[in-house]
């Protein structure tokens, strides 16, 4: 898969060096890109806000060097893409659909993706109305509240697509057991000692028994999120399977 991000802070994501992401660009299955979207502005104090029009609080980032920026990225992978297979260009939004586990495992399947982060109070409407001519758009959010930019956004967002895609987490068995695998929310783990601070391991985990160790696992996943999160839960309390 190859990443391209558009920032004007490269050098945040200079810890995709290290962890298990460093190691899949290392062994080549992740190709990362970081562009400095000032490097696509051509006047002395590296311009890339302005005032909005029409009034208002804050600046808004200007559409020229999102252009370039994106005219660039867009076109140099172009030879390498099968055909009908326009990439990808996200842009985190508090404005954006709210990324879900599923969403990962969709974006974990693309050939190519861009993430643009903006600042400010957002990026020109063009530069969205423009690469939707070229691309396929995406406006995606973290959660219903602000950030100051997109960047922790677009960190999140690699970290969890990046351990989808095949052969970055080592054991594929630990991507199927955890939260919002199955709709639900993990069930507790506990490992050595079986005793700790006067706090013991349920019973159940010592016992050998494969078949009732995974119903308990199972219950306490449909207690733990009819507890925290029942919206992930069916309207009638239903439990997905
Ligand atoms: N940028 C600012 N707030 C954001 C959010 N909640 N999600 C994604 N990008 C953002």
């Amino acid at each position: 898969m190859r990443i391209d991000i558009v920032t004007i802070f490269p050098t945040f994501f200079d810890v995709l060096d290290i962890s298990l992401l460093g190691k899949a660009r290392t062994n080549g299955l992740i190709e990362l890109g970081v562009h400095d979207l000032r490097d696509y502005t051509h006047d002395r104090h590296r311009t890339v806000d302005d005032t909005p029009y029409g009034g208002g609080a804050g600046m808004v980032m200007k559409p020229e060097p999102w252009g370039e920026v994106l005219d660039t990225l867009l076109d140099s992978g172009s030879a390498d893409r099968a055909e009908g297979s326009d990439p990808l260009v996200i842009f985190p939004s508090p404005a954006g659909e709210v990324f879900t586990q599923a969403m990962a495992r969709s974006l974990a399947d693309e050939e190519q993706l861009v993430f643009g982060c903006g600042r400010y109070e957002g990026i020109d409407q063009r530069v969205f109305d423009h690469v939707a001519t070229r691309a396929r758009v995406k406006l995606v959010s973290m959660g219903d509240y602000v950030l100051n930019g997109g960047e922790v956004a677009v960190m999140a967002m690699i970290e969890a697509i990046g351990r989808l895609v095949p052969g970055v987490v080592g054991n594929p068995a630990s991507l199927v057991e955890e939260s919002h695998e199955n709709g639900l929310l993990e069930y507790p783990s506990y490992t050595k000692p079986a005793e700790w601070r006067g706090l013991e391991v349920p019973p159940i985990l010592l016992s050998g028994n494969h078949g009732a160790i995974a119903k308990w696992r199972h219950e306490q996943q449909v207690e733990r999120t009819r507890r925290v999160r029942p919206d992930l839960l069916a309207d009638d309390g239903a439990v997905p399977l």
